[in-house]
């Protein structure tokens, strides 16, 4: 090959990739959301701040959508090398670690700060630690926010959910959650979720305001519950392996770039809990409902049994802590 076709071919492998040069390390970080919630948010701000920081050495590929693995696979192919970041709600994770189950408790945490001081406190803080030795790295927590309940009925005391097919995620505290209301669980992945409700293969589902507007669940739902009965959290993992693989140099600046992109993703979550709530109101396509003390207090008298169900798997210590956290 002479010099020019060599050049126009070194061009050809840049614009197919995206990647300056063959020196460069290249993060891929892959997520199921939409670009315009808190986790597509935060995942485009760090490659921005990557770029801006670490250009020419370091390139963040952002793949939203579940473009290049569901949730189901992620983890996996980050421990083949394939991919390394990814944020998996931490809902995800029972194949690797029992201790995050704690996140999925129903009626656990009173709201969002109360998340924020569990996280940071030392209980929270091991938790990122629990994946280490099946080879992953929690370097940070990021809030998406509480979950909603929707369905083609009204959810206002928990007999209403009797017998309603729900998708949930991959998580048996989830599956008892909904059991303990006689409901029926089914654990689909994201991207199924709102041909599943539009087909009618099942009744409802559960999610964050940002998550059940940026994937349209509402216009396919015709009520929501404004019941805020759990936690939607993300974890960012990446493999022990790649972490370590990083120079001493680079690592830190990374780092540094990460946690900054969470902090704005989750002033985001913070924001859009409440627009994206507005937003669906003012759509008219669903009915919101806010649920009475009285029926709040009915939901939480049903669903509350599975704590001591997950009390061993979890431990007691770490349910503890997390309740002590709602307490300023
Ligand atoms: C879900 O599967 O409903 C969520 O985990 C999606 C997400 O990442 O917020």
């Amino acid at each position: 090959m002479n010099k020019f076709k060599m050049a126009v071919s070194a061009l050809a492998i840049v614009a197919v990739t995206g990647t300056a040069n063959a020196a460069e390390i290249l993060i891929k970080f892959s997520h199921v959301v939409a670009e315009n919630t808190p986790k597509g948010i935060m995942a485009n701000k760090f490659a921005e701040l990557i770029e801006q920081r670490l250009a020419g050495k370091v390139k963040v590929q952002v793949f939203p959508n579940g473009q290049l693995f569901s949730d189901q696979k992620v983890l996996e192919a980050m421990l083949l090398g394939d991919v390394q970041l990814a944020a998996p709600s931490l809902s995800k994770f029972g194949k690797y670690t029992s201790v995050l189950q704690v996140y999925d408790l129903p009626f656990l945490f009173k709201d969002i700060d109360a998340v924020g001081r569990f996280q940071a406190g030392p209980e929270g803080q091991a938790m990122l630690k629990s994946l280490e030795s099946k080879g992953l790295l929690g370097l940070g927590y990021m809030h998406n926010g509480l979950k909603q309940l929707s369905a083609n009925n009204a959810l206002l005391k928990p007999s209403d959910a009797k017998g309603n097919k729900f998708r949930i995620m991959s998580s048996n505290v989830l599956v008892a959650q909904f059991e303990s209301v006689g409901a029926v669980p089914l654990k689909k992945p994201y991207a199924e979720v709102f041909t599943l409700l539009q087909t009618r293969a099942i009744d409802g589902q559960e999610n964050t305001w940002s998550n059940i507007y940026s994937k349209k669940f509402f216009e396919v739902q015709d009520h929501i519950t404004n019941s805020n009965h759990g936690l939607l959290d993300y974890m960012v993992v990446t493999s022990s392996e790649f972490w370590e693989s990083l120079p001493d140099d680079i690592r830190p600046v990374v780092k540094t770039a990460l946690d900054e992109a969470i902090l704005i993703g989750n002033d985001v979550a913070r924001d859009k809990a409440q627009s994206d709530m507005q937003k669906i109101i003012d759509s008219g396509r669903t009915t919101v409902h806010t649920l009475t003390d009285e029926q709040r207090a009915m939901w939480v008298e049903a669903m509350k049994p599975v704590w001591a169900e997950f009390a061993d798997e979890i431990g007691q210590d770490i349910i503890d802590a997390a309740v002590a956290s709602n307490i300023e």
